[in-house]
């Protein structure tokens, strides 16, 4: 129950139980390959090794990644030879996060708190590189404020890797089976997105009780103002046709590479997308 004294918003009340009540479920499924991780020391996550080749060297960076949740990709980066931060707001999630670091005897310093709160927790000008990966911005209201913060960790000069959902693919109905059809926001809007949904996006027997989610879109065009208004430069914007996870179910087909694409045509649908960005230094 919410305190009269509690001004926690509402959306970050049922989005952090929301991701409490999965986090264990996610690290105990195949999908997050934990094992994996303990037993070979250079196994690295599907999402970091698609990064790589865009990513290039991270090798003695100091990196934050912003939305961690169980640690997965934090640990890939560390692998990769970066100083790594990872930050999330579930408690849970860095429970999962921290024995998987422990277990591996990886280094790695696990934060909780709010995205939007990041530069306070962590330090201004703190970070030579800000990671963030598929399905992070669409829990938060304002792209605005999550780039001010981007700006605020990175140092002049810095660099913001993301690879994420295109916002093309979130306006998508993946309930339709007849086709594609564009039912949501592509745009930011005020009022979140409300939905319910009793199920999670990997494999797992585990009931839920937390179900209700409230999520937001923002348009490529929103994302490269933000940055852009908060001080960076776009160094790339490349648009992919696949995605990690079957995002329309019985439309799309895996891959050799693990990617999932349109069946037919995929060329229609951008599924997600890769962007850098620099910190300008002042002058
Ligand atoms: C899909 S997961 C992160 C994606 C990552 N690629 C993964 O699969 O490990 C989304 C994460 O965002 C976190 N999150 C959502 N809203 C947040 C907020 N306002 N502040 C901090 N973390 C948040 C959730 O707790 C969850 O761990």
């Amino acid at each position: 129950m919410n305190s009269a004294a509690d001004n926690t918003p509402e959306y970050v009340r049922r989005n952090k139980a929301n991701w409490d009540d999965r986090a264990a479920a996610h690290a105990a499924s195949p999908n997050y390959q934990v094992k994996a991780f303990v037993d070979d020391p250079s196994h690295l996550s599907h999402v970091v090794r698609f990064d790589m080749p865009l990513l290039g060297s991270i090798d003695g960076l100091r990196g934050v990644h912003l939305q961690c949740h169980i640690g997965t990709d934090t640990l890939s980066l560390a692998r990769l030879g970066a100083q790594m931060t990872g930050l999330d707001f579930s408690p849970q999630s860095l429970i999962e996060a921290r024995k998987l670091a422990e277990a591996t005897g990886t280094s790695i310093d696990f934060v909780e708190g709010d995205v939007y709160a990041a530069a306070n927790l962590l330090g201004s000008d703190a970070f030579d590189f800000v990671f963030t990966g598929v399905g992070a911005l669409c829990w938060l209201p304002s792209i605005r404020q999550w780039a001010q913060v981007v700006s605020d960790l990175l140092r002049p000069g810095g660099r913001l890797f993301i690879r994420e959902g295109h916002p093309m693919l979130w306006a998508i109905d993946e309930a339709r089976t007849d086709g594609i059809v564009v039912d949501y926001a592509y745009f930011e809007t005020e009022q979140p997105l409300v939905d319910e949904d009793a199920g999670t996006y990997v494999s797992t027997d585990v009931q839920f009780r937390e179900n209700i989610t409230m999520t937001w879109n923002h348009g490529i065009g929103e994302i490269v103002t933000a940055l852009s208004e908060a001080g960076l430069q776009v160094t790339g914007l490349v648009e992919h046709q696949s995605v990690p996870w079957e995002a329309i179910p019985g439309q799309m087909v895996e891959g050799d590479d693990g990617e999932w694409r349109l069946r037919e045509r995929p060329e229609r649908l951008a599924c997600t997308y890769t962007l850098q960005a620099v910190k300008q230094k002042q002058g």
